[in-house]
């Protein structure tokens, strides 16, 4: 049975990962390692632990001793470090904490590993390491920066970010593949594009707008709606990156994306009309909304979700106009591709909001409300 570390599994894609691997492999055993800060939630991932092919511990990525105890105690064969400040709005208001989180915590964690997994010394001095051990790294898009109207990152695109948060990210990179070339430790980096789905916290653009038009509230659209982001569903991520992990090369650097470019106006007017569309078709949707007036017939009416919910507001500073990604080595590598095209993946995942309004109470009480007020209230 191999052991997995899976840190940031109570967050968004770390919670997929999770519930993937899972229903994947029968012989595995995944610890997960969680701070649960304001963006990980336990109930997302309860009914997983059951403390034998997955525990949970409550910890800091940045913490010396614990990480120290948990390889000690667990013997993990591979590391998959999600966790991370993950939303770049928030870094620009508290940069130290994505620094200290974001490169200090990965740095922590390869310091953990390579004490646990170095069995001694070649001739020429480097580490040697024990077989079969892995240290994956779940890094973005961000890292290259912007592009123009034209071009997609490659693998080979200069690191060029412009936020706290990606620049955190960025070193995080940086650090992981400095550890593989100075102690030739066992390393692979996914860089993926924005992703959406199940599980993901009210504060990124998609589910916010969910939660918006189910509340009737105005849809915050940053300076023009211009920019552009290449979405993809996030059980192709998590596929990506249990390829990556098991199959990528030593040191490998793998650009995940589903060529899904998106402006942000044209993501939101979409998901505004798939939402009226679900509730044209099925009418018991129709109960989740907060305003409940009736129509002649009466039912719930609907005839207000359409575009003019839609409010352009102060755009966020540094805001970075276009990200695409170019999936080819993935692709001829390891043959991923992706699955699930944006036209499902988007009613699959409303759907899921539908379905799930107890989640988005629970994440989105307490902290959430202040920072709604702060982040909006002046935009
Ligand atoms: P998220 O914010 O939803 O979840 C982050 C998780 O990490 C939470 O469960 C949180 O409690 C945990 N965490 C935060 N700080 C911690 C710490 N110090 N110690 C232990 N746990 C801590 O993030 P996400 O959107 O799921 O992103 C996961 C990873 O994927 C991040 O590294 C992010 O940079 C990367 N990524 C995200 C996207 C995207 O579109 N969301 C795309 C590409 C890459
Ligand atoms: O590209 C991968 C990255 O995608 C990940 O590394 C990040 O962790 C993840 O948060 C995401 O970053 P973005 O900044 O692209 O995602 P966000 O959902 O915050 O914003 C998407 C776009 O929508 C962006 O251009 C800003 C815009 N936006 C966002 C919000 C929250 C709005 O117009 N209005 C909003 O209210």
């Amino acid at each position: 049975m191999r052991t997995y570390l899976v840190t940031g599994a109570a967050g968004f894609i770390g919670s997929n990962f999770l519930k993937y691997m899972l229903s994947k492999y029968d012989d595995i055993r995944i610890v997960v390692l969680d701070a649960l800060t304001y963006a990980g939630n336990l109930g997302t991932i309860a009914d997983d632990i059951d403390n034998e092919r997955c525990i949970f511990i409550r910890g800091n990525i940045c913490d010396h001793n614990l990480a120290d105890r948990l390889f000690a105690d667990y013997r993990f064969d591979y590391i998959v470090n999600f966790a991370a400040e993950s939303h770049v709005d928030r870094s620009i208001e508290n940069p130290q904490l994505f620094l200290q989180t974001n490169i200090l915590g990965t740095q922590n964690l390869l310091d953990a590993a390579r004490r646990a997994w170095v069995t001694g010394k070649n001739e020429k001095g480097y580490p040697t390491w024990r077989k079969n051990v892995r240290f994956h790294q779940v890094s973005t898009d961000e890292v290259y920066g912007s592009l123009g109207a034209e071009g997609f990152f490659t693998e080979e695109t200069p690191l060029c970010p412009h936020s706290p948060y990606s620049a955190s990210k960025a070193s995080a990179d940086m650090i992981v593949m400095a550890y593989h070339d100075t102690y030739q430790m066992p390393v692979t980096i996914t860089r993926c594009s924005n992703n959406y789905g199940p599980y993901h916290f009210p504060e990124k653009l998609i589910p916010l707008i969910i939660k918006n038009i189910l509340e009737g509230k105005r849809l915050p659209v940053y300076g023009d709606g211009s920019n552009v982001r290449d979405w993809l569903y996030v059980e192709d991520h998590c596929k990506a990156i249990d390829l990556v992990l098991h199959k990528g090369q030593d040191g490998g650097i793998y650009n995940v994306g589903g060529h899904n470019e998106k402006q942000n106006i044209e993501i939101v007017k979409l998901t505004i009309a798939t939402i009226r569309r679900l509730m044209e078709e099925e009418p018991e949707y129709r109960k989740v909304l907060k305003k409940k007036e009736l129509d002649e017939q009466g039912q719930i009416r609907i005839d207000w979700i359409n575009d003019s919910l839609i409010t352009f507001v102060k755009d966020r500073l540094g805001h970075d106009q276009r990200y695409a990604i170019d999936p080819t080595k993935i692709k001829e590598e390891l043959g991923w591709y992706p699955e699930t095209c944006f036209e499902e993946g988007i009613v699959k995942t409303i759907q899921w909001y539908l379905n799930n309004q107890e989640w988005v109470k629970t994440v989105t009480s307490g902290e959430y409300q202040n920072y709604y007020e702060n982040m909006y209230k002046n935009r």
